[in-house]
């Protein structure tokens, strides 16, 4: 059957692919016949993961990207790749008299330096393949809508789409494609970890037209168009995810 969503023969790279958004997306992606090479610092999880996907020439490679060492090594032992999805990120809620340079560079190493380097070391490394399609899991957190100590999250993720941009143009040429999908809140354990009462999240849901956070495999599906040759001609561009939040 015709499919131009269709995944059937490409191999992607997914990071953060341990948990939440990353692990959906390679789940999805294998669903829809993507051989997927997932990559995270906990093995276990990412061995939970690659149990997950469908049938395929899968595997997981462990690495902290958080370091420009690891990622080297990472880039050194991956086949040629037709997609990469950039979904590790950590959250990290800080008022503004709390900042402080490690919690700057705690945060920017991985948001905002690792999926850079990456970018970085398959280029040079010759690892994306031509028509290869990269995905940064950007957000509308920050990007679209400000929230009070969210400025460090927000400063990577308007970093990561103002590279995206700049990718997008630079590789070109090469017909590498660059894009971000950017979804407001996501159910995910992440979300779980933020210190929110019951009620005001009650009160957040409130101001969301669609009623409802979004669901990981819905940040999957938007990531498989721009993975797919379905979004051949989208570069440069973002998908906004946010249940029509940002409509009023
Ligand atoms: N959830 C939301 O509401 C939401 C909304 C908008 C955007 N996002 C973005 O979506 C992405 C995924 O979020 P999520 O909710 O799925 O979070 P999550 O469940 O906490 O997953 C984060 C992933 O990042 C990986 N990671 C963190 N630090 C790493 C490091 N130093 N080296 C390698 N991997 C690292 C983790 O793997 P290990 O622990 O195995 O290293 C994990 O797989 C993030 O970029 C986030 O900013 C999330």
């Amino acid at each position: 059957m015709h499919n131009p969503f269709s995944l059937i023969g490409k191999t992607i790279l997914v990071t953060g692919a341990s948990s939440g958004i990353g692990r959906s997306i390679a789940i999805e992606s294998s669903n829809m016949g993507a051989n997927v090479i997932l990559t995270g610092r906990n093995i276990e999880r990412l061995q939970e993961t690659l149990a997950l996907l469908k049938q395929g020439q899968h595997q997981y490679i462990a690495s902290d990207i958080s370091n420009e060492e690891d990622i080297i090594t990472l880039v050194n032992l991956l086949p040629e790749l037709d997609g990469c999805v950039h979904s590790a990120g950590v959250l990290g809620l800080t008022p503004i008299q709390a900042i402080t340079k490690e919690k700057i560079d705690e945060i920017e190493r991985v948001n905002l330096h690792a999926p850079i380097l990456l970018t970085k070391h398959l280029i040079k490394k010759k690892k994306l393949t031509k028509g290869a399609s990269v995905v940064f899991i950007s957000s509308a957190a920050g990007v679209y809508r400000v929230s009070t100590a969210n400025a460090l999250y927000a400063i990577t993720k308007n970093g990561l789409d103002a590279f995206m941009r700049t990718a997008a143009l630079e590789l070109a040429g090469k017909q590498i494609r660059f894009n971000s999908v950017n979804p407001a809140i996501i159910e995910t354990e992440a979300l779980c970890n933020i210190p929110i009462t019951e009620e005001q999240k009650k009160a957040n849901l409130e101001q969301y037209p669609l009623k409802r956070y979004g669901k990981p495999e819905e940040v999957a599906y938007a990531t498989i168009y721009l993975l797919s040759d379905a979004s051949a001609w989208t570069t440069g561009t973002e998908i906004k995810l946010d249940g029509g939040l940002t409509l009023s």
